[in-house]
């Protein structure tokens, strides 16, 4: 149909995924001063992208109903508006989750804007986007590796890079698991010269972070070795380490604040293991460890700027482990669900 595309909206939120559906929507006749029209040729889903759709995500707000999933894509600029100069059409661009979010530390106050949260996100042919919300990328990196990089990669760049604190050669950097966020910061903790101690609970997932080059002795299943936390102290000649992403919330931010040596940073980012229990005294551990835990949000879009003129190439190389065609964007999101993927899922548009 002229002058339409393809899109999916969230027409409700639950376990189900019903409310997950496919619909036409118009392009727009005019574009606002500030907007820029991106034929979508990828986009890479997140847990949030899952949490948002089952009704579960964690932010202090709600996102409406009927609203456009997901926040990030690699596209062209097809068309700007009359104020626009950032972008020409043309251009190769990745979106930034929150286009109010230039530079600094605003905490939620991106919420509200925050693409396929707050506001319409990117799971469609087309997405308009303000131009403050997109990100030139390289010719050499192909959209599917690019459309991972907004917010899994951006966050992990955010905690190694973006404080007073940055990885330093021969650190030891805790790293949660192997998907997205976690496999771009083990790559970032190997660039940086630090040494990344990966738990995981799978030996398959395990023997493909070796892959990247993690030493065996490095890699620690966390079903398998219940107490993981003593056996990377144990790593560490008993010191623990400097830096940890911490995703998993309830089950592993007390084990790892207890393996965080004296100064050392934790950096809280997810609770994706939320249903589990923990009797843990957090603030004891805390005390005892003298780690400094701090929560960090994606990152601003200046910082996302540097992560990708700092090059992708050989420091980031995206790992997209499973790609979907648009017509079965749901399936993508069940394959995010089950955990049975490495690194990041895609959906392929155009
Ligand atoms: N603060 C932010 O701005 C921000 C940005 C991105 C993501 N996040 C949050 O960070 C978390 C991860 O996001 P993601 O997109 O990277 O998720 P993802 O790609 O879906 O990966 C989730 C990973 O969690 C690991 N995992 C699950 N339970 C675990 C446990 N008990 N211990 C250790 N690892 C466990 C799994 O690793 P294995 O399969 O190897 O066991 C899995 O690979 C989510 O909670 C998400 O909401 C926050």
């Amino acid at each position: 149909m002229a002058g339409t595309y393809k899109s999916y909206s969230l027409e409700d939120f639950g376990k189900d995924l019903s409310g997950l559906v496919q619909t036409r929507r118009t392009l727009p006749d005019r574009l606002a001063e500030h907007d820029v029209l991106v034929r979508v040729h990828a986009v890479s889903l997140n847990a949030r992208d899952l949490q948002i759709a089952s009704g579960v995500y964690p932010a202090p707000h709600l996102p409406p109903k009927g609203i456009i999933p997901c926040s990030d894509c690699a596209g062209v600029v097809e068309k700007v508006g009359d104020k626009v100069d950032r972008v020409r059409p043309g251009d190769r661009i990745v979106s930034h989750l929150s286009y109010n979010w230039v530079y600094g530390e605003i905490g939620n106050a991106m919420q509200k804007t925050a693409l396929g949260g707050g506001i319409d996100g990117v799971l469609a042919q087309y997405a308009v986007l303000n131009e403050d919300g997109v990100v030139h990328i390289p010719d050499f990196l192909p959209f599917a590796e690019a459309s991972t990089l907004p917010v899994a990669a951006l966050t992990s760049y955010h905690c190694l890079f973006g404080f007073e604190r940055t990885v330093q050669p021969g650190q030891a950097v805790l790293i949660e698991g192997t998907g997205g966020c976690s496999i771009a910061a083990l790559q970032l903790s190997l660039f940086a010269g630090a040494r990344p101690i990966v738990i995981s609970s799978s030996d398959d997932k395990l023997l493909r972070v070796q892959q990247l080059g993690v030493p065996a002795d490095d890699c620690i299943n966390y079903k398998t070795i219940e107490d993981w936390e003593s056996r990377v102290r144990e790593l560490t000649g008993g010191r623990g380490v400097d830096h940890t992403i911490e995703i998993g919330g309830r089950s592993t931010l007390p084990r790892a604040v207890s393996c965080t040596a004296p100064g050392g940073c934790v950096w809280v980012i997810g609770p994706v293991s939320e249903n589990e229990q923990s009797n843990a005294d957090l603030a004891k551990l805390i005390l005892y460890s003298q780690a400094v835990v701090r929560g960090v949000v994606c990152g601003s879009r200046l910082l996302f700027e540097q992560m990708i003129r700092n090059n992708v190439k050989n420091v980031l190389t995206p790992i997209v482990d499973r790609r979907f065609a648009f017509d079965d964007a749901k399936a993508a999101f069940q394959c995010l669900e089950s955990g049975k993927f490495f690194g990041k899922i895609v959906i392929d548009v155009a």
